[in-house]
């Protein structure tokens, strides 16, 4: 089958590699921003090119970024072509858009290297859904944070520091507060919550923290009590709607997530009969991010049909039952901290059960007041 590739970077590159060694998929057009003679007869500078080419059965996405991405997709599909894409922010943003017109068209939409980059995590949390009811899914779904986590836990370094050498070593987003901040987890979270439990979440909607303001004085106090602290993604199944959730999290030190090292991913969900699956891997990179986008292709050949689920009911963001303690560093307490705080941590405290919503909206208000402020859950 003839592909149109549109972006041709780290990852384009990589998948024009796996294709090179195939006969069934053969890239026969890349759209490209500017000249790239290296590309030779394959490049072309208009998406028409590529939609109004009746030879092309698959467009692959692998510009980033919102914009045009989301118009090429649309124009790809509303041509009748199966679309792949690695592009989360497009894929979390207009979910249903993008679904219904699919479908409309009579094509599939295949958005696996957009979660968990080289780890087939959609596609076995899409086999699961087949046979058994997901409870639960998350964990550590962004490499850059795992990255710095695990350096700052390893020896003592600033955290301007670990990141500058996240962003040299090609991990972090072009904007690394998308990383930092949680808002590249967020985009991952709402994808698979969505697809786990036919649910249509708005990414804005889940509540989350960052590990921005993390100091060494903080890893110092929770490695003195035993924990280890990640960047976790929660999404569970709730009474009402789904409980969804990012924050910075302290794990016992023997738990599988705390052994996560360097900028490796660890994805989980559970089945009501088949209990935890987890997926450990690369989360970003050429060939990773290549080999989900180009096994989604093959996924295609195979007669592969329509998204990861067919149902999607509006459901809202849920985390008022889901509580649990947690430690929190400010320079100013308030009259909250304090009637919840119930020990002490070097810089920090830690108080009683509080639910995840009041806390996450307390932390976000609170860090107006104290930007260096730090909140993790303990779990
Ligand atoms: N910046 C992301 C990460 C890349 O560090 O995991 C993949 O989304």
């Amino acid at each position: 089958m003839s592909i149109g590739l549109l972006g041709c970077g780290v990852v384009g590159g990589g998948i024009l590699d796996f294709c090179a060694e195939r006969t069934d998929l053969t890239v026969t057009k890349v759209l490209v921003r500017r000249e790239r003679p290296e590309l030779g007869g394959l490049a072309v500078t208009d998406i028409s090119a590529i939609t109004d080419d009746p030879t092309i059965g698959i467009v692959i996405e692998v510009m980033g970024g919102l914009h045009p991405a989301y118009e090429y997709i649309c124009a790809a599909l509303g041509a009748g072509k199966h679309v792949v894409t690695a592009n989360k922010a497009v894929i979390s943003a207009f979910y249903p858009e993008l679904v219904k017109l699919a479908s409309e068209n009579g094509v599939t939409l295949r958005c696996t290297a957009a979660v968990g980059g080289g780890i087939p995590w959609l596609t076995n949390l899409e086999r699961c859904k087949r046979l058994d009811a997901i409870t639960e899914l998350g964990g550590i779904m962004n490499g850059t944070t795992n990255f710095i986590m695990d350096a700052m836990h390893a020896a003592p370094v600033s955290f301007p520091d670990i990141l500058k050498q996240a962003q040299e070593l090609g991990y972090a987003e072009a904007d690394p507060s998308a990383d930092i901040d949680g808002d590249d987890v967020r985009r991952k979270l709402t994808i698979s919550a969505n697809i786990a439990f036919d649910a249509l979440l708005r990414e804005e909607d889940i509540p989350m923290f960052g590990i921005r303001t993390v100091t060494d004085g903080d890893i110092k106090a929770f490695k003195a009590h035993g924990f280890v602290c990640k960047l976790l993604a929660t999404a569970k199944a709730a009474e009402e709607g789904v409980c969804a959730y990012i924050e910075p999290t302290l794990i016992d030190s023997h738990e599988l997530e705390a052994a996560v090292p360097k900028n490796f991913n660890l994805i989980t969900y559970c089945g009501e009969k088949i209990g935890r699956h987890s997926f450990f891997g690369q989360g970003a990179g050429r060939y990773p991010t290549a080999f989900n986008a180009v096994g989604d292709c093959l996924d295609i050949l195979a007669g592969k049909v329509g998204f990861y689920t067919g149902t999607m009911t509006p459901a809202a963001v849920s985390n008022s039952a889901e509580a649990h303690p947690y430690y929190v560093r400010t320079a100013c307490p308030d009259e909250f901290l304090r009637s919840v705080t119930v020990e002490r941590w070097g810089e920090g405290v830690i108080t009683s059960c509080v639910s995840v919503e009041e806390m996450l909206r307390w932390g976000r208000a609170h860090l107006k007041k104290d930007p260096a402020c730090f909140v993790a859950g303990i779990r």
